[in-house]
């Protein structure tokens, strides 16, 4: 069995939006996640369920959270950059200083403990500015905007950060986009929702041939979220369905950055559905002259397919859960298969064969940037979090590790969700994935203090062992 690499990056991983709260704080303007028709949401109290102006008050506790990243022994940390705090508006000449002194500030203090920053550039929070302009459905408008903000993205970070991502979960927020980005996608809005997509792989595009212009060094590539399709049975109509799943699913996300082109079985189901969507051959040349450096990718569970029959038995949910597209596959829940308290599968086996299936497929560096389990925990009255289903949810996945290097998959990383509590993107601040409490809850913010769960002196020691004691 082959070794976990000695430079291997074992870390974990944040969103700007659910961590740092000061939503309105140092010239930083309102995102999709801070606004809602009618009035700000940061005013509102959504069914119960906290919204995203304090979150974990990252903003104002950096210093003290990159520390006990540091404690627990992390070589890198993944979080995103708010857009707005770059552009408040998302279209302004000039990005917003205060915006760029932050994640300076942030990026020196984990160089300070030798903490590789990996960013993602956009993780759900669009500007409202650009939404109320049609947002990711405007291409012209869109394309300048997103550009503009890499463009300054690498020159000012450039120099520290090494690696790259260009959109968090793009297939998510095609699929799931009403949920995860304050976004009208889905697959009933067929031509809609796949204009959005060609427009995002443009934008992704254009971004790496600005990275390879204004810092050269630099690696990119995009972070989906993977969720390998099993058939539901041998039958064969259930295998050819599950591999429609997993192109419609996983690979025409990273299809075109990583081979140029789109699939045909993807530009048939377009023209069978009539979905008419604008792609130039400019951008299909754009396309084949830039390839992405590594998949970075969300891995939680895998989906179940089979082919489409008359009883609807599987009841679609949220992000993490199957879906069905007509004539073509349906959802079926896997009975092997034990779920979180949340309904998500949990499947250790399938994280291996995720990491197969990319390989096959691409044969690139993969890292993972996501994987974790939101739970109910509780702060005890001595300040504990006995937080074992945690463990050994990560204990399973990370147990799977050496096998997925042996496989010959280059894994260069594992950064779990989530560093430290923080708001989930639709079920609030109780659902939390960190291996660091932080003290609130929906209404009381309480002292957001910070404690260390039993997940922390367990993580740290696996990071110390580099892998090879996680008992
Ligand atoms: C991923 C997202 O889909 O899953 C994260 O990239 C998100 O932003 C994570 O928080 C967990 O999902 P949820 O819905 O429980 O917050």
């Amino acid at each position: 069995m082959k070794k976990i690499p000695k430079d291997f990056l074992w870390g974990a991983s944040t969103s700007a939006y659910q961590v740092e709260g000061a939503w309105n704080i140092d010239g930083k303007g309102p995102s999709v996640q801070d606004a809602k028709a009618g009035g700000f949401i940061a005013d509102l109290n959504v069914k119960g369920i906290t919204d995203f102006k304090v979150a974990a008050d990252h903003y104002h506790h950096y210093k003290e959270d990159v520390a006990l990243m540091a404690e627990m022994g992390f070589k890198s940390y993944r979080f995103s950059i708010n857009w707005t705090r770059i552009f408040p508006n998302g279209n302004e000449q000039e990005p917003n200083q205060e915006g760029v002194i932050f994640y300076n500030n942030l990026i020196n203090e984990l160089l300070k403990y030798n903490i590789e920053p990996l960013v993602t550039i956009h993780h759900f929070d669009l500007p409202q500015g650009l939404e109320d302009l049609g947002g990711w459905n405007n291409k012209e408008l869109i394309l300048k905007a997103y550009v503009k903000y890499c463009e300054v993205l690498f020159k000012e970070f450039g120099d520290r950060v090494k690696y790259w991502q260009t959109i968090n979960e793009q297939n998510m927020m095609i699929l799931f986009g009403h949920i995860l980005a304050k976004q009208k996608t889905g697959i009933d809005e067929g031509t809609k929702s796949y204009q959005i997509f060609h427009n995002m792989n443009v934008a992704q595009a254009l971004a790496i041939r600005a990275l390879r212009k204004i810092s050269p060094n630099g690696k990119i590539g995009p972070a989906p979220n993977i969720a390998y399709v099993y058939p539901k049975t041998s039958k064969p109509e259930d295998i050819l369905a599950a591999d429609t799943a997993n192109l419609i699913r996983n690979w025409i996300y990273i299809d075109v950055l990583a081979k140029g082109k789109y699939d045909q079985i993807l530009l048939n189901y377009w023209q069978d559905n009539g979905y008419d969507i604008e792609i130039t051959e400019a951008e299909m040349e754009l396309f084949k002259s830039v390839k992405i450096d590594f998949i970075a990718f969300n891995y939680y569970s895998t989906m179940t397919a089979q082919a489409p029959t008359k009883e609807k038995d599987y009841k679609v949910g949220d992000q993490q859960m199957g879906f069905n597209i007509e004539n073509m596959f349906q959802s079926a829940t896997n009975e092997y298969l034990e779920k979180t308290e949340y309904g998500w599968e949990i499947d250790p086996v399938g994280f291996r064969m995720t990491c197969r299936a990319l390989k096959d497929r691409y044969d690139l560096p993969i890292i993972i940037t996501e994987n974790g389990l939101g739970a109910k925990d509780t702060l005890t009255s001595d300040g504990k979090v006995h937080d074992q289903y945690r463990i050994e949810y990560l204990r399973k996945h990370i147990e799977q590790i050496p096998s997925i290097i042996n496989d010959g998959v280059d894994l260069f990383g594992y950064n779990p969700w989530s560093a430290i509590d923080l708001v989930s993107t639709h079920q609030g601040i109780s659902k939390r994935y960190g291996f660091i409490y932080v003290n609130r809850d929906e209404d009381d913010l309480k002292d957001l203090k910070r404690y260390r769960k039993d997940s922390f002196y367990w993580y740290k020691k696996v990071i110390s062992s580099n892998g090879e004691d996680i008992k």
